[in-house]
């Protein structure tokens, strides 16, 4: 008999989670629950089961995966316990929404996990960070067997870590696109072509991105890159006559402080 997934919400975190999983060969049964039925063309494409209401699915489902926004977990977890047995265990991928909060939510008494990865897991093997508070060798096992073929999974030791891991890996990605676009307006803004400007950034983050992998030094490879009294030494003085690297760690700290109090007006 093969094992159920189910997954609750079809939106961009479920879409490259599916994609990560697509590539990958495996028996899991995996069902999407959305109330928003505009979204059960998934079905088709990552051969799944769609549904728009909440159903005995769930009973048989060995995982549960929240992925929805913090602010539905209420409901969301209101809408589930009428379906919830006690061999499933539900994994919580959402930003700032404590175990604790989770657990006072939920009428069964079942393993809660909370995750945290970011959008990157379509592609390669990206991260999954996971904390549990009661651990044991059943959930150890049910958790790696579905993420291990598709995932690198990292057990954090406090919830705390997994806020961090929020503020740095989940945000993550964000970060870097953030810098795609200042690169590719400064081509647009020297007159590039759009298309011209997307290609050649996008090229440069991707080129970096693979000498970054091979370089462990980063200070090494600035050197190599920037000659004294040359253009990038130029670049380089003025993001950090500007702290660019205070603004940037400053801005990695408010995102921790808000994933450890994300529902906080
Ligand atoms: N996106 C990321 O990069 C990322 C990274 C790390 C962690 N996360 C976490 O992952 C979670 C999901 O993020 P996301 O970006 O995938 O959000 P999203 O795109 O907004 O997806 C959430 C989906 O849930 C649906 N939904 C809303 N209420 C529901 C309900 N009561 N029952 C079932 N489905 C419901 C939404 O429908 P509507 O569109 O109609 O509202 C939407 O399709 C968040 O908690 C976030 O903190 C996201």
């Amino acid at each position: 008999m093969s094992s159920e997934v189910s997954i609750i919400g079809a939106g961009n975190l479920t879409v490259s989670l599916l994609n990560g999983i697509r590539k990958i060969k495996h028996t899991y049964k995996i069902n999407v629950i959305d109330i928003n039925k505009k979204k059960r063309s998934i079905a088709k494409k990552f051969n799944i089961n769609f549904f728009s209401s909440y159903t005995n699915v769930l009973c048989k489902s060995d995982l549960i995966i929240l992925m929805v926004k913090p602010n539905n977990y209420k409901d969301v977890i209101d809408s589930i316990n009428p379906f919830i047995s006690d061999r499933s265990i539900v994994l919580s991928f959402m930003a700032g929404i404590s175990t604790e909060k989770i657990k006072n939510q939920i009428d069964v008494n079942v393993p809660v996990v909370r995750c945290m990865t970011n959008i990157t897991i379509s592609n390669d093997k990206s991260y999954i960070f996971y904390f549990v508070k009661s651990f044991n060798k059943h959930i150890n096992i049910k958790i790696n067997k579905f993420f291990n073929k598709f995932s690198k999974l990292k057990k954090c030791k406090s919830e705390e870590e997994i806020d961090k891991i929020t503020a740095l890996y989940g945000s993550g990605p964000a970060y870097y696109v953030y810098f795609n676009q200042i690169i590719r307006d400064s081509f647009t803004a020297m007159g590039y072509k759009e298309k011209e400007a997307i290609d050649y950034t996008n090229d440069l983050i991707s080129g970096s991105a693979n000498i970054i992998k091979d370089n462990k030094r980063s200070d090494d490879l600035i050197e190599k890159i920037a000659s004294k009294g040359g253009t990038t030494q130029a670049a380089l003085l003025e993001l950090n006559n500007n702290k660019l690297n205070n603004i940037i760690s400053k801005s990695i700290i408010k995102a921790y402080k808000k994933s450890k109090n994300i529902l906080k007006k």
